[in-house]
């Protein structure tokens, strides 16, 4: 599969009701963001079409959001009404934006969009040049799971209808902690391909970067709710300050 920063988004034009794929948590999400960074400013790294950027804007933050594809920046714009939010193009690796920020956050696995380790600590370093002094830099992203894989590969059911199936498959490299995802949506009409490519970090590995950065973690929670995170954990929310 071929990366470039367009990919993702330019395959998901619906990506609004792609509700089989979104975590539908914008309003913790949103929470949880805009007590960090009351009345503040805010860059999302990965914007979308604004899925928690806008309830967040609509929390008294001012927005900036860095998005590489095209069609997402056009639904973004589509879905903005009064809220303070803009849109800049381009690659989250590079961060390319010139203002400094109270908060920088990347969420729902969009940093393991980035397909190198390489893009991963550039981007990093990136947000932590555009952070304010005592500025904070969220990431929400899962726990790897090997157990999923069969040898090199997994297939799985997502949802099943009466006259729909949802299945993904993927294909690890271990090595390189880098997956080829294909969901498939099947139906009676035709079917439609979600393909992704992500390169997993392991939370530990994030902790790296961002020491590396010059960023240090103030805490690690299984969710936006502040729950504990443990080794059972699947997914966490971590927060990193710049010192
Ligand atoms: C999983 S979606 C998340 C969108 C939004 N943050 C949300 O939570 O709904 C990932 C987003 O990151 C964008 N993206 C992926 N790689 C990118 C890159 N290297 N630079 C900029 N945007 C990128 C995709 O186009 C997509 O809009």
């Amino acid at each position: 599969m071929d990366y470039d920063i367009a990919a993702y988004g330019e395959r998901r034009p619906d990506y609004d009701s792609m509700d089989w794929a979104l975590r539908h948590d914008e309003d913790e999400a949103s929470r949880f963001l805009a007590e960090l960074a009351p009345g503040g400013t805010a860059l999302e790294l990965g914007i979308g079409t604004g899925r928690v950027a806008l309830p967040l804007a609509r929390r008294g933050l001012k927005v900036v959001g860095v998005e590489g594809s095209p069609s997402m920046a056009a639904g973004l714009e589509r879905n903005v009404g009064d809220e303070d939010v803009e849109v800049v193009i381009g690659d989250f690796a590079d961060v390319p934006v010139e203002a400094t920020f109270d908060l920088v956050y990347c969420i729902s696995e969009t940093f393991f969009l980035l397909p190198t380790q390489d893009s991963q600590i550039r981007c990093v370093q990136n947000t932590a040049e555009r952070l304010a002094d005592g500025g904070l830099f969220v990431v929400q992203a899962i726990v790897p799971d090997h157990d999923l894989y069969c040898g090199k590969q997994s297939t799985g059911t997502r949802q099943v209808g009466e006259q729909s199936a949802i299945i993904s498959a993927r294909r690890h490299d271990r090595a390189e902690q880098r997956v080829e995802l294909q969901s498939i949506v099947l139906k009676e009409n035709g079917n439609t391909f979600y393909p992704m490519l992500y390169r997993y970090v392991w939370p530990s590995e994030l902790d790296l970067m961002a020491k590396l950065a010059g960023l240090t973690r103030v805490s690690r929670s299984s969710g936006w709710r502040n729950e504990p995170f443990t080794a059972a954990s699947g997914e966490y929310v971590a927060v990193y300050r710049k010192n």
